[in-house]
């Protein structure tokens, strides 16, 4: 695993987690874990419960004894660490957005088909069970033809001007702002449920332009960190919303900030066919909200599944606990790396791949060409 601090964190827990609950095709051992700083990279092995703590990724990444690299860095240093694994023949599991820009994904994904690795991008919350379960039922025709797909991802979290000025509000580690960081999640969620997009119309703004620089001496992580004295200017978005078309038909409407008082994250989802809507609101995720067009008239309305059924009727869930004791978000984390580690031992990659990533990102980079040149984009 390269990278220790959120994701860091959040993966180790599944790949520890994920054998208890699952049933995997092989054994799991976590073996090495990597980040820049000596003293931290060792506090977060004891912690995290890794055999190995190294500052080195190249030596991590052609170590033999490695079956699979986890990328868990900020996303300047994805597509150099996911290319020299796929090069020394590791199965690459990458965090989103899977890189900087459509280049650097396009040569991850060339990359990973060459070496014949497997591959995935880190798309956690497609394994929430109410959201895998949607999939299903917009897939067995629930909702007839679908019509709208319309998704909000909001937190607060750098409302504060004084916020220092963390690698997520820096272009050149993290591409770009709020839409790379949490639109891509809402697009990632647009494909996976209703299809790909065919043209988008964005808008992106930055509030805040300048911020305090972050206080070398206390750098906390992505999400946190203590400002200095001088100041360094926002290379990023604070919000990107955008609307678009998808090639079925179907008409998307997205909305992404960190500017919303109150919001820490909430995602909220929509979905409206023919034949009926969902609704999803990740601040209640084991819930799905379904009307059903075909429900007597005097008894429609929305119902509220508990999305914990065993038995195969809703996914994932019934590894875990009976009916109505629900899960969280360190699950979505479990369920991804049960399938990636059944897909690593098959020999065959499971959704979502790189390809995926970087279809997300063509996305993200046709909706920032839109807000600059404020054009339609066509994908
Ligand atoms: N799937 C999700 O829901 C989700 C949520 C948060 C973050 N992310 C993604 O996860 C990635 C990491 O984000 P985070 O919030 O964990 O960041 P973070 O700042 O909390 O942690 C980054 C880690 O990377 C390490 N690192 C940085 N450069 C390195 C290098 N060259 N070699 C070795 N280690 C290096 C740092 O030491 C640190 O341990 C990002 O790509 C982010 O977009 C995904």
């Amino acid at each position: 695993m390269i990278g220790y601090r959120f994701m860091g964190k959040a993966h180790s827990n599944a790949w520890r987690q994920a054998p208890h609950f699952f049933p995997l095709k092989a054994k799991i051992k976590l073996d090495t874990i990597c980040g820049r700083n000596a003293k931290g990279v060792e506090a977060a092995r004891d912690q995290l419960g890794w055999e190995n703590a190294s500052t080195d990724w190249e030596a991590v990444v052609n170590n033999p004894a490695i079956d699979i690299i986890d990328i868990n860095t900020p996303n300047d240093s994805h597509a150099e660490i996911a290319i020299a694994a796929a090069r020394a023949g590791k199965a690459i599991l990458c965090e989103k957005p899977l890189g900087l820009n459509v280049k650097q994904c396009e040569e991850m994904v060339t990359a990973v088909k060459k070496a014949r690795v497997v591959n995935m991008v880190c798309h956690n919350y497609r394994r929430i069970p109410a959201i895998a379960h949607a999939r299903k039922m917009i897939e067995a025709g629930a909702l007839g033809n679908i019509f709208h797909y319309r998704a909000r991802y909001a937190q607060d979290w750098i409302v504060d001007p004084n916020f220092p000025l963390v690698w997520r509000l820096q272009k050149g580690v993290s591409g770009s702002g709020t839409h790379g960081d949490i639109n891509a999640h809402i697009i990632d969620l647009a494909r996976y449920l209703v299809g790909e997009f065919s043209d988008v119309c964005g808008l992106m703004h930055t509030f805040i332009k300048e911020r305090p620089l972050e206080d070398s001496a206390a750098k906390g992580d992505g999400l946190g960190g203590k400002g200095s004295r001088k100041m360094g200017k926002v290379t990023v978005d604070d919000a990107a919303m955008f609307i678009g078309r998808f090639k079925n038909g179907a008409l998307a409407n997205l909305e992404a900030t960190r500017f919303a008082l109150g919001r820490k994250n909430n995602i909220v989802v929509e979905v409206n066919g023919s034949k009926g809507s969902l609704v999803f609101d990740f601040e209640d995720m084991n819930r799905l909200k379904f009307f059903n067009n075909e429900d007597p008239a005097g008894l429609q309305g929305f119902r509220d599944i508990l999305v914990t059924e065993p038995g195969g009727k809703h996914p994932f869930v019934g590894n875990w606990w009976p009916p109505g004791h629900i899960i969280g978000y360190e699950h979505t984390f479990v369920h991804t790396i049960a399938d990636f580690v059944n897909a690593v031992v098959d020999g065959k990659s499971v959704q979502p791949t790189f390809e995926d990533g970087l279809r997300n990102e063509q996305v993200l980079e046709a909706v920032e060409q839109s807000a600059k040149t404020q054009k339609w984009i066509k994908l």
